[in-house]
Protein backbone atom coordinates (compact mmCIF):
# COMPACT_ATOMS: atom_id res chain seq x y z
CA UNK A 1 0.00 0.00 0.00
CA UNK A 2 1.35 3.44 -1.13
CA UNK A 3 2.50 5.82 1.57
CA UNK A 4 0.28 8.91 2.35
CA UNK A 5 1.84 12.20 4.06
CA UNK A 6 0.19 13.27 7.32
CA UNK A 7 -0.26 16.57 5.69
CA UNK A 8 -2.75 14.76 3.10
CA UNK A 9 -4.30 12.70 5.42
CA UNK A 10 -5.63 15.16 7.94
CA UNK A 11 -6.79 16.95 4.62
CA UNK A 12 -8.99 13.81 3.81
CA UNK A 13 -12.23 12.13 5.17
CA UNK A 14 -12.38 9.81 7.44
CA UNK A 15 -13.97 6.51 4.94
CA UNK A 16 -13.04 3.76 6.29
CA UNK A 17 -10.22 3.54 3.53
CA UNK A 18 -6.73 1.65 3.77
CA UNK A 19 -4.05 4.02 4.71
CA UNK A 20 -0.69 3.44 5.37
CA UNK A 21 2.13 6.42 7.61
CA UNK A 22 4.93 6.52 8.53
CA UNK A 23 6.93 9.07 11.39
CA UNK A 24 8.43 10.00 14.30
CA UNK A 25 6.61 9.89 17.53
CA UNK A 26 5.69 12.99 19.20
CA UNK A 27 3.30 12.00 22.25
CA UNK A 28 1.78 8.96 23.79
CA UNK A 29 -0.88 7.42 25.90
CA UNK A 30 -1.55 4.51 27.20
CA UNK A 31 -4.62 3.43 29.40
CA UNK A 32 -6.13 0.43 29.96
CA UNK A 33 -7.81 -0.90 26.77
CA UNK A 34 -6.25 1.60 24.05
CA UNK A 35 -3.12 3.20 23.23
CA UNK A 36 -2.66 6.81 21.63
CA UNK A 37 0.01 8.35 20.10
CA UNK A 38 1.01 10.99 17.39
CA UNK A 39 2.82 10.92 14.90
CA UNK A 40 4.71 13.78 13.01
CA UNK A 41 6.88 13.51 9.42
CA UNK A 42 7.44 17.20 8.84
CA UNK A 43 4.27 17.77 6.44
CA UNK A 44 2.71 19.97 8.93
CA UNK A 45 2.65 20.99 12.46
CA UNK A 46 -0.70 18.69 13.52
CA UNK A 47 0.41 15.19 14.16
CA UNK A 48 -1.56 12.40 13.13
CA UNK A 49 -3.51 10.45 15.93
CA UNK A 50 -2.97 6.50 15.96
CA UNK A 51 -5.64 4.34 17.88
CA UNK A 52 -4.39 1.09 18.87
CA UNK A 53 -7.33 -1.17 20.47
CA UNK A 54 -5.25 -3.46 22.46
CA UNK A 55 -7.70 -6.31 22.67
CA UNK A 56 -6.68 -6.99 18.92
CA UNK A 57 -2.97 -7.82 20.07
CA UNK A 58 -1.79 -5.44 17.50
CA UNK A 59 0.94 -4.17 19.73
CA UNK A 60 2.50 -6.50 22.56
CA UNK A 61 4.14 -6.17 25.83
CA UNK A 62 7.26 -6.55 24.08
CA UNK A 63 6.68 -3.57 21.23
CA UNK A 64 4.58 -1.11 23.33
CA UNK A 65 7.42 0.25 25.36
CA UNK A 66 9.31 0.30 22.09
CA UNK A 67 6.59 3.42 21.48
CA UNK A 68 8.16 6.10 22.99
CA UNK A 69 8.20 9.78 21.94
CA UNK A 70 10.93 10.43 19.10
CA UNK A 71 10.50 6.80 17.42
CA UNK A 72 9.70 5.90 14.25
CA UNK A 73 7.19 3.84 13.06
CA UNK A 74 5.29 2.30 10.12
CA UNK A 75 1.55 2.13 10.61
CA UNK A 76 -0.79 0.63 8.68
CA UNK A 77 -4.88 0.88 9.18
CA UNK A 78 -7.89 2.63 8.62
CA UNK A 79 -8.28 6.46 8.17
CA UNK A 80 -11.91 6.88 10.39
CA UNK A 81 -13.47 10.18 11.74
CA UNK A 82 -11.86 10.94 14.98
CA UNK A 83 -13.30 10.26 18.45
CA UNK A 84 -11.56 13.03 19.95
CA UNK A 85 -11.63 16.85 19.79
CA UNK A 86 -9.00 18.51 17.61
CA UNK A 87 -8.91 16.27 14.50
CA UNK A 88 -10.97 15.36 11.62
CA UNK A 89 -9.78 12.16 11.20
CA UNK A 90 -7.56 9.08 12.90
CA UNK A 91 -5.85 6.39 12.20
CA UNK A 92 -7.12 2.87 13.76
CA UNK A 93 -3.94 0.76 13.66
CA UNK A 94 -3.65 -2.50 12.13
CA UNK A 95 0.09 -2.81 12.03
CA UNK A 96 2.24 -1.12 14.22
CA UNK A 97 6.02 -1.37 13.32
CA UNK A 98 8.72 0.37 15.24
CA UNK A 99 11.58 1.31 12.59
CA UNK A 100 13.74 2.95 14.68
CA UNK A 101 13.67 3.19 18.69
CA UNK A 102 14.60 6.16 20.67
CA UNK A 103 15.66 5.01 23.72
CA UNK A 104 15.43 7.04 27.23
CA UNK A 105 17.49 9.96 26.96
CA UNK A 106 15.84 11.26 24.16
CA UNK A 107 15.78 14.78 25.15
CA UNK A 108 12.49 16.02 23.39
CA UNK A 109 9.65 15.66 25.60
CA UNK A 110 6.60 18.05 26.25
CA UNK A 111 8.50 20.86 28.24
CA UNK A 112 9.31 23.46 25.97
CA UNK A 113 13.12 23.63 25.21
CA UNK A 114 15.15 26.98 24.52
CA UNK A 115 16.31 27.84 21.44
CA UNK A 116 19.83 28.50 22.48
CA UNK A 117 19.94 24.94 23.52
CA UNK A 118 18.40 23.80 20.89
CA UNK A 119 21.08 24.76 18.04
CA UNK A 120 23.44 22.13 19.94
CA UNK A 121 21.44 19.30 19.22
CA UNK A 122 21.18 18.90 15.66
CA UNK A 123 18.99 15.77 15.45
CA UNK A 124 16.17 17.29 17.61
CA UNK A 125 16.01 21.09 16.47
CA UNK A 126 14.09 20.16 13.28
CA UNK A 127 11.83 17.72 15.03
CA UNK A 128 10.39 20.57 17.34
CA UNK A 129 7.22 22.18 16.32
CA UNK A 130 9.19 26.09 15.83
CA UNK A 131 11.56 24.58 13.25
CA UNK A 132 9.39 23.01 11.78
CA UNK A 133 7.20 25.67 10.93
CA UNK A 134 10.27 28.09 10.36
CA UNK A 135 11.39 25.28 7.92
CA UNK A 136 8.41 25.00 5.68
CA UNK A 137 8.30 29.31 6.33
CA UNK A 138 11.52 29.13 4.45
CA UNK A 139 10.80 26.48 1.43
CA UNK A 140 7.78 28.85 0.86
CA UNK A 141 9.66 31.81 0.72
CA UNK A 142 12.38 30.09 -1.28
CA UNK A 143 9.72 28.97 -4.42
CA UNK A 144 8.11 32.50 -4.35
CA UNK A 145 11.19 34.57 -4.74
CA UNK A 146 11.44 32.39 -7.63
CA UNK A 147 7.90 32.66 -9.21
CA UNK A 148 8.50 36.20 -8.68
CA UNK A 149 11.31 36.87 -10.62
CA UNK A 150 10.11 33.97 -13.06
CA UNK A 151 6.99 35.44 -13.88
CA UNK A 152 8.50 38.93 -14.57
CA UNK A 153 11.20 37.87 -16.88
CA UNK A 154 14.07 37.88 -14.51
CA UNK A 155 16.76 35.40 -15.14
CA UNK A 156 18.41 33.38 -12.50
CA UNK A 157 21.92 34.30 -12.69
CA UNK A 158 24.18 31.54 -10.83
CA UNK A 159 27.10 34.39 -9.40
CA UNK A 160 30.04 32.85 -7.95
CA UNK A 161 30.95 31.50 -4.78
CA UNK A 162 34.91 31.58 -4.61
CA UNK A 163 35.79 35.38 -5.78
CA UNK A 164 38.35 37.61 -6.74
CA UNK A 165 37.10 40.68 -6.04
CA UNK A 166 35.71 42.56 -2.78
CA UNK A 167 32.31 43.17 -3.97
CA UNK A 168 31.53 45.24 -1.07
CA UNK A 169 34.92 46.94 -0.48
CA UNK A 170 34.05 46.60 3.20
CA UNK A 171 37.54 43.91 3.46
CA UNK A 172 35.47 41.86 5.50
CA UNK A 173 35.84 38.22 3.67
CA UNK A 174 37.47 35.01 4.18
CA UNK A 175 40.29 33.69 2.42
CA UNK A 176 39.80 30.73 0.36
CA UNK A 177 43.93 28.91 0.24
CA UNK A 178 45.02 25.68 -0.56
CA UNK A 179 48.97 27.10 1.13
CA UNK A 180 50.28 26.03 4.64
CA UNK A 181 49.44 28.63 6.62
CA UNK A 182 52.04 27.50 9.29
CA UNK A 183 54.90 27.58 6.44
CA UNK A 184 53.72 29.73 3.15
CA UNK A 185 55.88 30.47 -0.01
CA UNK A 186 57.07 34.12 0.33
CA UNK A 187 58.13 36.40 -2.11
CA UNK A 188 61.56 38.63 -2.31
CA UNK A 189 59.45 41.14 0.02
CA UNK A 190 59.09 38.09 2.86
CA UNK A 191 54.88 38.67 1.90
CA UNK A 192 53.35 35.81 1.11
CA UNK A 193 53.11 34.65 -2.63
CA UNK A 194 50.27 34.29 -3.69
CA UNK A 195 50.70 33.49 -7.17
CA UNK A 196 51.77 29.71 -5.73
CA UNK A 197 48.41 29.63 -4.22
CA UNK A 198 45.55 27.56 -5.80
CA UNK A 199 43.96 30.17 -8.50
CA UNK A 200 47.15 32.04 -8.57
CA UNK A 201 46.32 35.01 -6.96
CA UNK A 202 44.29 35.86 -3.52
CA UNK A 203 40.65 34.22 -3.13
CA UNK A 204 37.86 34.60 -1.07
CA UNK A 205 34.30 33.45 -0.40
CA UNK A 206 31.96 36.11 -1.81
CA UNK A 207 30.11 38.73 0.27
CA UNK A 208 27.72 39.87 -2.74
CA UNK A 209 26.61 38.69 -6.13
CA UNK A 210 26.12 42.04 -7.10
CA UNK A 211 29.26 42.88 -8.89
CA UNK A 212 28.83 39.59 -11.14
CA UNK A 213 24.96 40.01 -11.56
CA UNK A 214 25.69 43.70 -13.46
CA UNK A 215 27.92 42.09 -15.90
CA UNK A 216 24.72 39.45 -17.28
CA UNK A 217 21.83 43.18 -16.48
CA UNK A 218 24.14 44.76 -18.64
CA UNK A 219 23.33 42.35 -21.67
CA UNK A 220 19.90 40.55 -20.06
CA UNK A 221 18.31 43.70 -18.78
CA UNK A 222 16.55 42.05 -15.69
CA UNK A 223 18.21 39.16 -13.23
CA UNK A 224 18.78 38.48 -10.04
CA UNK A 225 21.19 36.23 -8.09
CA UNK A 226 20.24 33.96 -4.67
CA UNK A 227 22.74 32.35 -3.11
CA UNK A 228 24.74 31.58 -0.19
CA UNK A 229 26.81 35.04 0.45
CA UNK A 230 29.69 34.75 3.37
CA UNK A 231 30.93 37.76 6.12
CA UNK A 232 33.39 37.96 8.12
CA UNK A 233 32.62 40.88 10.37
CA UNK A 234 32.59 40.23 14.08
CA UNK A 235 29.10 41.40 14.70
CA UNK A 236 27.38 39.33 17.35
CA UNK A 237 23.81 40.16 17.33
CA UNK A 238 20.17 38.74 16.72
CA UNK A 239 20.57 40.14 12.83
CA UNK A 240 24.22 39.02 11.77
CA UNK A 241 25.09 35.62 10.48
CA UNK A 242 28.49 34.82 8.66
CA UNK A 243 27.13 33.13 6.20
CA UNK A 244 23.58 33.99 5.02
CA UNK A 245 21.54 33.63 1.85
CA UNK A 246 21.04 36.99 -0.47
CA UNK A 247 18.85 37.70 -3.35
CA UNK A 248 19.98 40.35 -5.53
CA UNK A 249 17.65 41.44 -8.46
CA UNK A 250 19.41 44.06 -11.02
CA UNK A 251 17.35 45.70 -13.49
CA UNK A 252 19.45 47.37 -16.40
CA UNK A 253 17.74 50.45 -17.75
CA UNK A 254 16.05 51.35 -14.40
CA UNK A 255 16.35 54.04 -11.94
CA UNK A 256 16.34 54.49 -8.08
CA UNK A 257 12.72 54.87 -8.19
CA UNK A 258 11.64 51.93 -10.26
CA UNK A 259 14.32 49.37 -8.28
CA UNK A 260 11.94 51.01 -4.94
CA UNK A 261 8.96 50.34 -6.10
CA UNK A 262 10.46 46.64 -7.02
CA UNK A 263 11.42 45.79 -3.26
CA UNK A 264 8.14 46.80 -2.14
CA UNK A 265 6.40 44.51 -4.88
CA UNK A 266 8.92 41.83 -4.07
CA UNK A 267 8.69 42.28 -0.35
CA UNK A 268 4.71 42.19 -0.38
CA UNK A 269 4.65 39.32 -2.98
CA UNK A 270 7.14 36.69 -0.70
CA UNK A 271 4.19 38.24 2.26
CA UNK A 272 1.29 37.12 0.96
CA UNK A 273 2.35 33.91 -0.29
CA UNK A 274 3.62 33.05 3.06
CA UNK A 275 0.07 34.44 4.34
CA UNK A 276 -1.82 31.76 1.71
CA UNK A 277 0.00 29.25 1.83
CA UNK A 278 1.34 28.58 5.38
CA UNK A 279 -1.79 29.19 7.48
CA UNK A 280 -0.81 26.67 10.22
CA UNK A 281 2.42 27.52 10.61
CA UNK A 282 2.05 31.38 10.44
CA UNK A 283 -1.11 31.21 13.13
CA UNK A 284 1.66 29.38 15.31
CA UNK A 285 3.94 32.34 15.48
CA UNK A 286 1.14 34.84 16.05
CA UNK A 287 0.19 32.71 19.37
CA UNK A 288 4.07 31.71 20.15
CA UNK A 289 6.36 33.77 18.97
CA UNK A 290 5.09 37.42 18.45
CA UNK A 291 1.67 38.76 19.18
CA UNK A 292 -0.19 40.34 16.56
CA UNK A 293 2.02 39.50 13.95
CA UNK A 294 -0.28 38.32 11.52
CA UNK A 295 -2.39 41.70 11.91
CA UNK A 296 0.86 43.35 11.75
CA UNK A 297 1.93 41.59 8.42
CA UNK A 298 -1.90 42.01 6.59
CA UNK A 299 -1.68 45.90 7.07
CA UNK A 300 1.60 45.91 5.76
CA UNK A 301 0.06 44.12 2.49
CA UNK A 302 -2.22 46.39 2.33
CA UNK A 303 -0.32 50.16 2.84
CA UNK A 304 2.28 52.09 0.38
CA UNK A 305 5.51 51.90 2.26
CA UNK A 306 6.61 55.22 3.41
CA UNK A 307 9.54 56.80 1.92
CA UNK A 308 11.95 59.53 3.33
CA UNK A 309 15.51 61.05 2.06
CA UNK A 310 18.01 60.04 4.70
CA UNK A 311 18.31 63.82 4.58
CA UNK A 312 14.96 63.82 6.32
CA UNK A 313 15.13 60.85 8.29
CA UNK A 314 17.73 62.33 10.34
CA UNK A 315 15.52 65.57 10.61
CA UNK A 316 12.86 63.14 12.23
CA UNK A 317 15.27 61.38 14.30
CA UNK A 318 17.08 65.11 15.69
CA UNK A 319 13.72 66.31 17.04
CA UNK A 320 13.81 62.87 19.26
CA UNK A 321 17.41 63.32 19.66
CA UNK A 322 17.17 62.59 23.62
CA UNK A 323 16.06 59.26 23.24
CA UNK A 324 19.20 57.87 21.57
CA UNK A 325 22.40 56.85 22.85
CA UNK A 326 23.71 57.51 19.90
CA UNK A 327 23.00 60.92 18.65
CA UNK A 328 21.76 61.58 15.19
CA UNK A 329 23.43 64.36 12.98
CA UNK A 330 23.67 64.44 9.35
CA UNK A 331 26.22 62.07 8.01
CA UNK A 332 26.29 59.35 10.77
CA UNK A 333 25.46 55.41 9.93
CA UNK A 334 21.82 54.74 11.36
CA UNK A 335 21.71 52.90 13.93
CA UNK A 336 19.50 50.14 15.08
CA UNK A 337 18.18 52.20 17.69
CA UNK A 338 17.21 54.95 14.91
CA UNK A 339 15.82 52.38 12.45
CA UNK A 340 13.76 50.99 15.13
CA UNK A 341 12.38 54.49 16.04
CA UNK A 342 11.80 55.42 12.31
CA UNK A 343 10.17 52.32 11.58
CA UNK A 344 7.98 51.96 15.14
CA UNK A 345 7.47 55.64 16.05
CA UNK A 346 7.10 58.13 12.82
CA UNK A 347 5.81 55.85 10.04
CA UNK A 348 4.53 52.53 11.94
CA UNK A 349 5.12 50.28 8.56
CA UNK A 350 8.01 49.69 6.45
CA UNK A 351 10.25 52.04 5.10
CA UNK A 352 12.65 52.81 2.87
CA UNK A 353 15.18 56.04 3.04
CA UNK A 354 16.97 56.54 0.43
CA UNK A 355 20.33 59.29 -0.23
CA UNK A 356 22.39 58.60 1.60
CA UNK A 357 26.14 60.46 2.88
CA UNK A 358 28.36 58.82 0.10
CA UNK A 359 31.40 58.62 2.52
CA UNK A 360 29.02 55.27 4.45
CA UNK A 361 27.99 53.79 1.44
CA UNK A 362 29.65 51.26 -1.00
CA UNK A 363 31.56 52.57 -3.96
CA UNK A 364 29.13 51.57 -6.84
CA UNK A 365 26.47 53.72 -5.96
CA UNK A 366 25.31 56.43 -8.42
CA UNK A 367 26.41 59.81 -7.30
CA UNK A 368 23.97 62.67 -6.85
CA UNK A 369 24.45 66.13 -8.31
CA UNK A 370 25.25 67.60 -4.70
CA UNK A 371 28.36 65.79 -4.45
CA UNK A 372 27.28 65.02 -0.94
CA UNK A 373 25.13 62.24 -1.86
CA UNK A 374 24.60 58.91 -3.46
CA UNK A 375 21.31 57.00 -4.94
CA UNK A 376 21.42 54.40 -2.08
CA UNK A 377 18.07 52.80 -0.47
CA UNK A 378 17.68 50.86 2.35
CA UNK A 379 14.60 49.11 2.87
CA UNK A 380 13.68 49.44 7.08
CA UNK A 381 10.96 47.22 8.63
CA UNK A 382 9.83 47.28 12.12
CA UNK A 383 11.66 45.14 14.78
CA UNK A 384 15.11 44.28 12.73
CA UNK A 385 15.97 47.30 11.02
CA UNK A 386 17.93 46.95 7.43
CA UNK A 387 16.51 44.41 5.25
CA UNK A 388 17.11 45.75 1.96
CA UNK A 389 20.24 47.30 0.85
CA UNK A 390 20.39 48.63 -2.91
CA UNK A 391 21.12 51.81 -5.18
CA UNK A 392 21.21 52.62 -8.83
CA UNK A 393 25.00 52.09 -10.07
CA UNK A 394 27.21 55.05 -10.90
CA UNK A 395 27.11 54.17 -14.72
CA UNK A 396 29.62 56.70 -15.16
CA UNK A 397 33.18 56.13 -16.16
CA UNK A 398 35.39 58.31 -14.66
CA UNK A 399 33.21 59.10 -11.32
CA UNK A 400 33.79 55.39 -10.40
CA UNK A 401 37.51 55.16 -11.83
CA UNK A 402 38.02 58.26 -9.35
CA UNK A 403 35.69 56.80 -6.49
CA UNK A 404 37.12 53.56 -6.16
CA UNK A 405 40.99 55.90 -6.25
CA UNK A 406 39.66 58.16 -3.49
CA UNK A 407 38.33 54.88 -1.58
CA UNK A 408 41.82 53.57 -1.40
CA UNK A 409 41.01 50.54 -3.47
CA UNK A 410 42.73 49.21 -6.78
CA UNK A 411 40.87 50.15 -10.16
CA UNK A 412 43.19 47.80 -12.05
CA UNK A 413 41.18 44.60 -9.75
CA UNK A 414 38.03 46.28 -11.23
CA UNK A 415 38.77 46.59 -14.76
CA UNK A 416 36.30 44.03 -15.49
CA UNK A 417 33.50 46.22 -13.71
CA UNK A 418 34.62 49.63 -14.78
CA UNK A 419 34.81 48.24 -18.59
CA UNK A 420 30.68 48.17 -18.28
CA UNK A 421 30.95 51.70 -18.36
CA UNK A 422 32.80 51.63 -21.09
CA UNK A 423 31.32 49.84 -23.91
CA UNK A 424 26.96 51.00 -23.94
CA UNK A 425 26.81 51.74 -20.13
CA UNK A 426 23.18 52.28 -18.83
CA UNK A 427 21.52 53.27 -16.22
CA UNK A 428 21.11 50.36 -13.86
CA UNK A 429 19.81 49.43 -10.21
CA UNK A 430 19.29 46.10 -8.11
CA UNK A 431 19.29 45.38 -4.63
CA UNK A 432 19.66 42.83 -1.80
CA UNK A 433 17.34 41.01 0.55
CA UNK A 434 18.34 39.11 3.44
CA UNK A 435 16.82 36.07 3.57
CA UNK A 436 16.90 35.00 6.93
CA UNK A 437 15.55 38.40 7.60
CA UNK A 438 12.94 37.89 5.72
CA UNK A 439 12.47 34.88 7.36
CA UNK A 440 12.70 37.02 10.80
CA UNK A 441 10.31 39.81 9.69
CA UNK A 442 7.38 37.10 8.96
CA UNK A 443 7.98 34.76 11.58
CA UNK A 444 8.42 37.31 14.25
CA UNK A 445 11.89 34.67 15.43
CA UNK A 446 13.87 36.99 17.66
CA UNK A 447 17.44 35.45 16.59
CA UNK A 448 18.52 35.30 12.83
CA UNK A 449 20.22 32.14 14.03
CA UNK A 450 17.22 30.33 14.26
CA UNK A 451 15.76 30.83 10.93
CA UNK A 452 18.75 29.27 9.46
CA UNK A 453 19.09 25.36 8.94
CA UNK A 454 22.69 25.22 10.42
CA UNK A 455 24.14 29.12 12.12
CA UNK A 456 27.25 30.50 11.20
CA UNK A 457 28.34 33.47 13.61
CA UNK A 458 31.83 33.93 15.36
CA UNK A 459 33.09 31.34 17.44
CA UNK A 460 29.78 29.19 16.30
CA UNK A 461 30.15 26.44 13.40
CA UNK A 462 28.59 23.06 15.21
CA UNK A 463 28.40 20.41 12.86
O1 LIG B 1 23.28 46.14 2.40
P1 LIG B 1 24.10 44.99 1.88
O2 LIG B 1 25.48 44.85 2.38
O3 LIG B 1 24.06 45.14 0.31
C1 LIG B 1 24.74 44.39 -0.59
O4 LIG B 1 25.36 43.40 -0.34
C2 LIG B 1 24.53 44.83 -2.01
N1 LIG B 1 25.57 44.20 -2.83
C3 LIG B 1 23.14 44.45 -2.45
C4 LIG B 1 22.85 44.89 -3.86
O5 LIG B 1 22.66 46.07 -4.07
N2 LIG B 1 22.80 43.97 -4.80
O6 LIG B 1 23.34 43.63 2.17
C5 LIG B 1 22.03 43.42 1.69
C6 LIG B 1 21.15 42.79 2.75
C7 LIG B 1 21.00 43.64 4.01
O7 LIG B 1 20.02 44.62 3.85
C8 LIG B 1 20.62 42.60 5.03
O8 LIG B 1 19.25 42.28 4.94
C9 LIG B 1 21.40 41.39 4.58
O9 LIG B 1 21.73 41.58 3.22
N3 LIG B 1 22.64 41.24 5.36
C10 LIG B 1 22.81 40.30 6.30
N4 LIG B 1 22.00 39.35 6.77
C11 LIG B 1 22.47 38.54 7.73
N5 LIG B 1 23.72 38.63 8.24
C12 LIG B 1 24.58 39.57 7.81
N6 LIG B 1 25.81 39.64 8.32
C13 LIG B 1 24.14 40.47 6.78
N7 LIG B 1 24.71 41.49 6.12
C14 LIG B 1 23.79 41.93 5.25
MG1 LIG C 1 23.41 47.60 3.87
Amino acid sequence: MSQSTVFDLLGSTGDNREVRAKGWIRTKRDSKNIIFFEINDGSCMKGLQVVVDKEQGIVDDVLNPKLTTGASVDVEGRLVPSQGKGQGVELLAETVEVLGEAPEDYPLQKKRHSFEFLRDIAHLRPRTNTFGAVTRVRNTLSAAVHVFFQERGFLWIHTPIITGSDAEGAGNMFQVTTLDPSAPPRNAEGEVDYSQDFFGKKAHLTVSGQLQVENFACSMSNVYTFGPTFRAENSNTSRHLSEFWMIEPEMAFCDLDGNRHLAEDFIKYLLSRVLENCEEDMDFFNRWIEKGNLENLRKVLETPFAHLTYTDAIAELEKASSSFEFKPSWGIDLQAEHEKFLTESVVGGPLTVTDYPKDIKAFYMKQNDDGKTVRAMDVLVPRLGEIIGGSQREDNFDKLHSRITQMGMDPQEYDWYLDLRKYGSVPHSGFGLGFERMVQYVTGMQNIRDVIPFPRAPKTISF
